[in-house]
């Protein structure tokens, strides 16, 4: 016998690289904290069963205490010969309390059952950790769209002139999506929130042991409906997966139009020092790599998805070892948005704004085209006329090589009787903006009233 966990069989040891194939605790020890709490909560449940005296409990609750102790001082790590965190920590525990108490624990459950709650518990706290970090984020951009009220900036689309809108409507919508992510996570927990413990490898229980007792002890909502079921899927951890790759696409939306907006063509903001970096050759440079590094984890974000979701696809029921390429990619996803969140939040909250650069570009493209075109509708045009009109106003203004407000009032008319000199009041960058006063535009009300919203939001999440 090896020392493993399923030595009987089996005259001889595994081969050295069978071992190495087989370990797992280089990354699954982060899942030891969960498992000593899952085996107190097991012990509990073999007590009540009868399986496991009142003193041998009380033994074996102050071994798995001592051990949790020594796993977060750093005392107990895996040993060479542990194929993974369940068998080290039962190795651990027969250590503390000897052969004949740590040895009755295993009674009635698999490591296929306790990997899948562990995991799921692990997850819990890995999506909420990170739905906070996203919250502060959102917070920031609240923050810039509340702290820079009434200053406009071009809209654009296909990255062409297209409107005016307010800063601060822009702002807010890298903070939606953001929103959305949290609840993804806070929805994405109700599923989370069901224990495979009591599982067994399969097959479920047989010994009398209680799965909905652990699953209340451990937090969760409810135990699985369906042993063979809850060892073997694998959807919460590819929906963690996928809200995770969601938050790192909303983050590289994000930061490409900072990287955009940082460039000297652009000239809209200036990053705080603390949040960019140097050229180790070109003393001039001040780079948006904050920005540019959450364009770039959010390929590898996707990666972790799209592997998990091929690592899941076509396996038979139940377990296979399949599965224990499970935990990584998620692991890895959660602890790249922790590096990254901290540091965006960081990047927005000193974005520091040049509304006179916004607002001189903000007509600049014929921006103001389109309001010539509503307004020649509110005068009962109708808009297939309006839409060719305000196209001959800006082939006028161009050829002239001047803004549309600038044509005078003989070459409005000119191009139609309808366009008095009344038009000007929509030629302004601010007649605009305020004329887009319905539910979501970028009027200056509409947008405080999307800023009210989004705190509501942020303290309700
Ligand atoms: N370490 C495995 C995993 O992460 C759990 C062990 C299950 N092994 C087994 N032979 N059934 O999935």
């Amino acid at each position: 016998n090896t020392g493993a966990l399923w030595g009987g069989r089996f005259a001889d040891g595994p081969a050295a690289a069978m071992a190495a194939l087989s370990k797992s605790t280089h990354f699954d020890w982060v899942l030891a904290p969960y498992d000593i709490a899952a085996s107190k909560a097991h012990a509990r449940v073999l007590n009540g069963a009868g399986l496991l005296t009142d003193d041998d409990l009380a033994t074996m609750h102050e071994g798995l205490d001592r051990l949790a102790a020594d796993v977060a001082s750093g005392a107990f790590v895996a040993a060479e010969t542990d194929e993974d965190v369940h068998g080290a920590l039962e190795r651990g525990l027969i250590d503390r309390v000897g052969p004949e108490v740590g040895g009755r624990l295993r009674a009635g459950r698999s490591r296929n059952d306790q990997v899948a709650t562990l995991f799921r518990m692990w997850l819990r706290d890995g999506l909420r950790r990170v739905g906070s970090e996203v919250l502060d984020l959102a917070q920031a951009l609240v923050g810039q769209a509340a702290g820079n009220p009434g200053v406009v900036m071009p809209g654009k689309t296909h990255l062409q002139a297209a409107q005016p809108v307010l800063l601060g409507h822009t702002l807010l919508a890298h903070a939606q999506p953001l929103l959305r992510d949290v609840a993804r996570i806070v929805d994405a927990d109700r599923r989370l929130a069901v224990s495979p413990y009591g599982s067994g490898a399969l097959a479920g229980s047989s010994l009398g042991l209680d799965p909905a007792a652990i699953a209340a002890d451990l937090g969760f909502d409810s135990a699985a409906d369906n042993s063979i079921d809850a060892t073997s899927s694998r959807d919460f951890a590819a929906e963690g997966a996928f809200v995770l790759a969601m938050i790192g696409v909303d983050l590289s939306r994000l930061g490409e139009d900072v990287i955009l907006w940082s460039t000297p063509e652009f000239g809209y903001v200036t990053l705080a020092d603390a949040w960019s970096t140097g050229s180790s050759i070109m003393p001039q440079k001040k780079n948006p790599d904050v920005a540019e590094l959450a364009r770039g984890k959010a390929g590898r974000l996707i990666g972790n998805l799209s592997g998990l979701m091929a690592t899941l696809k076509a396996q038979p029921l139940a377990y296979n070892r399949d599965l224990q390429e499970d935990k990584e990619p998620v692991f890895d996803s959660v602890a790249q948005l922790e590096l990254l969140l901290p540091a965006m939040t960081g990047l927005v909250a000193t974005l520091e704004f040049h509304p006179e650069r916004m607002a001189e570009l903000a007509p600049a493209g014929f921006t103001l085209a389109t309001d010539i075109a509503e307004w020649l509708v509110r005068q009962g045009i109708p808009f297939r006329i309006a839409h060719e009109v305000a196209g001959a106003c800006v082939r006028a203004a161009e050829e002239r090589g001047t803004g549309l407000a600038e044509l005078s009032d003989e070459e409005f008319t000119a191009i139609h009787p309808a366009l008095t000199p009344q038009v000007r009041e929509v030629l302004t960058v601010s007649g605009s903006i305020e004329s887009r006063n319905a539910l979501g535009g970028t009027a200056s009300g509409q947008v405080q009233r999307q800023i009210e919203v989004a705190e509501a939001t942020i303290s309700r999440l």
